[in-house]
């Protein structure tokens, strides 16, 4: 089996988790950790048992070692550092939001064709083996159709407008952050929508501190979806079928809740160590043990209609950034 050396781009929050993570991969080597600032890497480094420490994006690129690369900025600079990547030939795993908008996201996709290099999003949630057993159960028809989706994604952020959740250059927002997640469950389970609604709470920052989306379907299907940063929820997705229910939560400990009829039952899945995001570097190791440039289970075009999704939802709203004047 080929192992592969690992570069993290951006030593933040959620970088950490994910470094975490690929420690439990006997295949990823966790060979540099890369910031702006390089007291910051070396840190980061020692912290988590890096290779390598880098205090300049570009310098760890030029490293011919590094076979991929996890982008974990802040959204408004995933375009601009998933181009570079690809530029000098590193497979790239981006975090969510991809990008700001459907023309950043479209260029990067050109890009992994252009020059030939592997390219996914780092959505999680596509491998989490309880959202992976509600699709067989639409696939399967056990429960009949799926008619509708509900699925929110709030906790409580204190206001700072220098933060990345509210700051505008850093493409703060509710929708682009955590909102991401409900669109993707809907796309993901029932397609694009025919016509959305979108009540959007925007504060001082001018992003959306709050949103509630609904999606219709000429098949009369539907969902409710929110996000927000003003309190906690439950963060459940929820799926009605004609004939019975499923819950899942996004905590990975909590049991699925299955109704068929008037039986409630809870359906424990086996979980493996970690947060999950295991599961995303794994697959796409395996992308590149074929050669894949795009991930059969998250492809590039469901990248793009997802991006289009949340394009044409600000859309409906005046949520706008400095990176769609570009
Ligand atoms: N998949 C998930 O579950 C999940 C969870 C949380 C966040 N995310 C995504 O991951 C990305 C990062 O989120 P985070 O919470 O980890 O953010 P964070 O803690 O603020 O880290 C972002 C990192 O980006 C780098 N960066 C480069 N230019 C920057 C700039 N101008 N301003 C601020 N930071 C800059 C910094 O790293 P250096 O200083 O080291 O260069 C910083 O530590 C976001 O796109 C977010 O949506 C995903």
């Amino acid at each position: 089996m080929k192992t592969y050396n690992w570069a993290i781009l951006g030593c933040g929050k959620i970088a950490r988790k994910f470094s975490k993570d690929l420690q439990l991969l006997s295949n990823a080597n966790l060979y540099a950790a890369t910031s702006r600032n390089l007291d910051k890497a070396t840190e980061f480094a020692a912290e988590l048992d890096f290779e390598k420490a880098y205090g300049s994006y570009l310098e760890m690129l030029q490293d011919p070692n590094v076979d991929v690369v996890y982008i974990a900025t802040p959204h408004s600079f995933h375009k601009d550092h998933a181009l570079l990547c690809m530029q000098h030939k590193k497979a790239v795993l981006c975090e969510k939001a991809f990008a700001i908008n459907q023309k950043e996201v479209a260029q990067m996709i050109q890009s992994s064709k252009e020059n030939n290099v592997f390219l996914m999003e780092a959505f999680w949630t596509r491998f989490n083996p309880d959202f992976l057993k509600v699709l067989d159960i639409i696939k399967s028809k056990e429960l009949g159709t799926l008619q509708h989706v509900k699925c929110d994604f709030k906790f409580f952020a204190p206001f700072d407008d220098q933060h990345r959740l509210f700051n505008k250059d850093l493409g703060g927002g509710s929708l682009l952050d955590i909102g991401i997640y409900p669109v993707f469950t809907a796309l993901m389970t029932l397609g694009l929508p025919d016509t959305i609604d979108v009540d959007a709470d925007l504060g001082m920052t001018k992003i959306d501190e709050n949103i509630e989306i609904t999606f219709k379907y000429k098949n009369g299907a539907s969902a409710k979806l929110s996000s927000g940063f003003q309190c906690t929820a439950f963060n459940d997705s929820e799926f009605y079928f004609e004939n019975g229910a499923v819950r899942i939560s996004r905590e990975l400990n909590r049991p699925m809740l299955y109704k068929k009829g008037y039986q409630i039952d809870e359906i424990h899945i086996e979980k493996e160590q970690g947060n999950g995001y295991q599961l995303e570097a794994e697959h796409v190791m395996d992308c590149l043990d074929q050669n894949l440039i795009e991930s059969p289970m998250l492809p590039l075009s469901f990248s793009l209609d997802l991006i289009k999704a949340l394009d044409k939802i600000r859309n409906l709203t005046s949520i706008h950034y400095p990176n769609d004047d570009h």
